[in-house]
């Protein structure tokens, strides 16, 4: 695991889209897992800017987003299917069928998850997966939980998570209960992984999930087996790697 602290976010957004920049360049048909939250945005602008540029192209990779709500309509504003459009998938050239996102609103949910899954094992693994740290532990929505599950699976949101995610709902009401996830098996079989934590209210979890024990009711922590294994945190979040 390489952890890099850095002074502020506009740095550790410029690093992180200069390294996926670095993989398409190297391998065009690179596969991508994406991720949503708040964390991501940044990453995505400069990536935007890259695009605009002139720099990166995305013509032909693929990218697999890791989760969705179920019961939200996909173009509800807080859908992930929106977010990535409004904040990526709309400002660069990487065509709509190579853009994979769990369909939270499939008539079977189960069918979906083996479907979603089916997609994943096909192309077999993420070059580059980035990840977000939910308050939580969570990964994707992969919740705390006595065990985690492998591949695509429903999972029924964590109160905090919920409590979490209503900032960017009317209400709390208004916060789906359920989501459709990948896996941590899809997650931990990426040849590598970006995760990328900000702010003071994570220094916690975030120490603790990288450097406590490895436990299902901290999935990050399961991150600290991976073997190529990137953190990026700004100085408020890493605070306590460096006592
Ligand atoms: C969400 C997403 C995660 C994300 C996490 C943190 O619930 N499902 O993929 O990493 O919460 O979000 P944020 O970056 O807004 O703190």
């Amino acid at each position: 695991m390489i952890q890099l602290i850095f002074e502020n976010r506009e740095q550790i957004q410029q690093e992180a889209a200069e390294r996926v920049l670095a993989m398409l360049q190297e391998h065009p048909t690179a596969i991508l897992g994406l991720a949503t939250g708040s964390t991501p945005v940044g990453i995505y602008q400069e990536i935007v800017k890259l695009y605009t540029q002139g720099l990166i192209s995305f013509k032909k990779a693929t990218t697999f987003n890791l989760d969705e709500y179920i019961g939200l309509p996909e173009t509800h504003p807080q859908s992930y299917h929106t977010y990535m459009k409004r904040n990526l998938f709309d400002h660069i050239d990487l065509p709509v069928e190579q853009a994979y996102i769990p369909n939270g609103n499939a008539p079977d949910l189960m069918e979906e998850c083996l479907r979603y899954d089916e997609l994943i094992n096909k192309a077999n693994q993420m070059d580059l997966q980035i990840l977000g740290l939910g308050h939580n532990g969570h990964i994707g929505f992969n919740e705390p939980a006595d065990s985690l599950t492998n591949g695509t699976h429903i999972v029924e949101l964590r109160e905090q998570t919920r409590l979490a995610n209503a900032r960017f709902f009317h209400t709390l009401d208004e916060v789906p209960t359920h989501a459709i996830t990948m896996g941590m098996g899809s997650i931990l079989k990426a040849k590598s992984i970006l995760l990328v934590v900000y702010g003071e209210e994570k220094a916690e979890v975030a120490f603790k999930a990288l450097t406590g024990p490895i436990q299902t009711e901290l999935p990050a922590s399961l991150l600290q087996i991976h073997p190529n294994l990137t953190v990026l945190m700004d100085k408020e979040a890493g605070r306590l790697f460096n006592d």
